[in-house]
């Protein structure tokens, strides 16, 4: 990876740091020169290794804040403002990407599991924007939630899940117009299949088909999705608010007849 230093200075929070993608998007904020904010819920094992790996590598500093279950209101805030203390009382990016991906036909769907997951991905994205928002709004910032590209083409068992990603990504248009005056932008990224251990033997045929869709030629890595989210945070987008950046290797491009 090219060293380059387009957060210098910045303070960035990014939920669910302790899972796959999250990590992803916390090491490239920290490569990109960002003091990084690491939620995590239950993973704080794989965020405080995470935490180490980022200041030996990148010598950014590193923080892990564990326990908040952002499906209640109140640690959502609670998780913004220790980020922001811990930032001095700045924070310039937040990257909402805690989420939850059941697979759940919807026919006998009991109503808790689907409030469950919009909960989870939705109704956090909102409470933590709206504390992210209220620490940025002197000096703006950029706030990025994590979608999918199921937020236009779900995928069989995903309702609830692409529902609440489709929302998400309506959400950013809307937060957009109402926190612009701040020089707050929301954005949102929408990753297509991005490549985990032991993927390819859970789920082979889910592989193999992205594989044969995909145009580049592989599935997305943690760092694809990273690199998205970095891009918008930094002032190369100063001018992109509402946006979808789709990261997908091509595979919403392909023709649908
Ligand atoms: N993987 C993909 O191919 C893909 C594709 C498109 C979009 N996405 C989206 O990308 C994001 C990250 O996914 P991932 O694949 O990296 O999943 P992951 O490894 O399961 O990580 C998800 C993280 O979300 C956190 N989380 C879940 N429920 C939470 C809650 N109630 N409160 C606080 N944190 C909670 C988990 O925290 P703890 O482990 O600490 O409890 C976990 O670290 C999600 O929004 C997902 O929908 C993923």
């Amino acid at each position: 990876m090219p060293s380059m230093t387009l957060l210098a200075g910045r303070v960035a929070l990014i939920t669910g740091a302790g899972g796959g993608i999250g990590r992803g998007i916390a090491l490239r904020f920290a490569q990109e020169g960002a003091a990084v904010a690491l939620h995590c819920r239950t993973g704080t094992e794989a965020a405080h290794a995470l935490a180490e790996e980022i200041a030996d590598g990148t010598g950014a500093r590193a923080v892990v804040l564990a326990g908040a279950d952002l499906t209640v209101e109140d640690e959502c805030h609670k998780v913004v403002a220790q980020a922001a203390e811990w930032g001095g009382g700045r924070l310039d990016a937040l990257v909402n990407n805690a989420g939850v991906q059941p697979v759940q036909d919807l026919p006998g769907m009991p109503a808790a599991d689907w409030r469950e997951v919009v909960d989870t991905n939705l109704t956090s994205v909102f409470a933590c924007t709206q504390a992210g928002a209220e620490v940025m709004r002197e000096r703006g910032g950029s706030i990025t939630h994590i979608a999918s590209v199921e937020a236009a083409r779900p995928a069989p068992g995903h309702a609830h899940y692409a529902a609440s990603k489709a929302a998400v990504v309506m959400h950013a248009r809307a937060a957009a117009q109402e926190y612009g005056a701040y020089g707050i932008r929301v954005n949102t990224v929408s990753p297509g299949l991005i490549d985990r251990e032991g993927l390819a033997e859970a789920w082979p045929e889910g592989v193999r088909r992205w594989r044969e869709a995909v145009a580049v030629g592989r599935l997305g890595r943690p760092e694809d999705v990273g690199d998205a989210c970095v891009f918008l945070a930094s002032p190369l987008a100063s001018w992109i608010t509402g946006h979808d950046l789709v990261v997908d290797g091509g595979v919403s491009a392909r023709p649908t007849w």
